[in-house]
């Protein structure tokens, strides 16, 4: 496995950073995930968009332009023996003494690695997963894809202690999203995704999970969500970049709908893995 680290392509197990580093200190900093199908990286520049807005809500300044990053992604692909992938990218605001103050004139930290993709296997998506719900008590600001991740470590855990697989967030009684998702609902055939705010990250398979909607017609509004509507969906769906769209089956102990995947969450998963092949092929 290689990784990308300041500048050098090199095995990840050789990869070091100094222990002053403030990503390891104060998890100053943000990161991206890109997910790769056979070689071709799927909505590169949305991603890169996405961690431009990040970047610039910690006010670091992005160590690369497009064709830049473009550039290393694509070849640190390349290094790779595996087809599907998932790239992750950090960016911290580099190696200074302890200090909360921003350090002057510090090269930011830039490091990417691979790991192989692993989306659900068919049967895991005809059984679909359960989940829990939380309250959400993370900052305001969770529309920054940032790598202080604690409150959503410590969130995704509840659904571990539970044999689950994600947590569903509810604050002041509306749905914000998963600990490392976007959920989606369905309620008498029409689809229901809560509003891109400082409370949510709206992911970038969010945004084709909405797309496919309107290119194929499928009702869909993008509002907000009550806890009562979460309760009574017919459906629900946690969105990702390695979970795709999978089917909710089970929340709080209490079946989602009918206690399987929905036909819309069928249909959907269908839409995305077609639109997936198309993109890959062009
Ligand atoms: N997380 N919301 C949160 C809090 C997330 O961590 C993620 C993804 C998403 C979905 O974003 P996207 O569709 O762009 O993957 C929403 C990644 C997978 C992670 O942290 O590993």
């Amino acid at each position: 496995m290689s990784a990308y680290l300041n500048g050098q392509f090199l095995p990840l197990a050789e990869a070091k950073i100094p222990v002053l580093d403030r990503g390891f200190v104060f998890g100053d900093g943000v990161y991206e995930l890109v997910p790769v199908y056979s070689n071709k990286p799927f909505r590169l520049d949305d991603h890169l968009r996405r961690l431009q807005g990040s970047l610039d809500g910690i006010r670091l300044a992005n160590p690369h332009g497009i064709a830049g990053w473009r550039d290393l992604i694509l070849r640190l692909i390349e290094l790779q023996d595996f087809a599907d992938q998932s790239i992750y990218i950090q960016v911290t605001r580099g190696v200074a003494p302890r200090d909360h103050a921003f350090p002057r004139g510090v090269p930011p930290t830039v490091f990417m690695f691979a790991q192989p993709l692993l989306t659900a296997t068919p049967e895991q998506k005809a059984a679909g997963v359960c989940a829990v719900t939380a309250v959400d008590n993370r900052w305001l600001r969770c529309n920054i894809k940032a790598i202080s991740l604690l409150a959503n470590i410590l969130l995704r855990q509840q659904a571990v202690d539970a044999d689950c697989a994600e947590t569903v967030m509810l604050r002041d009684g509306f749905l914000t999203e998963g600990a490392a998702s976007n959920i989606f609902a369905v309620k008498n055939g029409v689809l229901l995704a809560p509003p891109p705010s400082n409370l949510m990250l709206t992911g970038i398979t969010y945004d084709v999970v909405l797309e496919l909607a309107a290119a194929h017609g499928i009702p869909h509004e993008v509002r907000a969500i009550g806890e009562a509507e979460v309760r009574a969906a017919d459906e629900l769906w946690m969105t990702s970049s390695t979970k795709e769209i999978m089917a909710i089956v089970k929340l709080d102990g209490a079946p989602v709908g009918a206690g399987v995947p929905g036909p819309m969450a069928r249909q959907m998963d269908a839409l995305y893995q077609t639109f997936k092949q198309q993109v890959m092929r062009a």
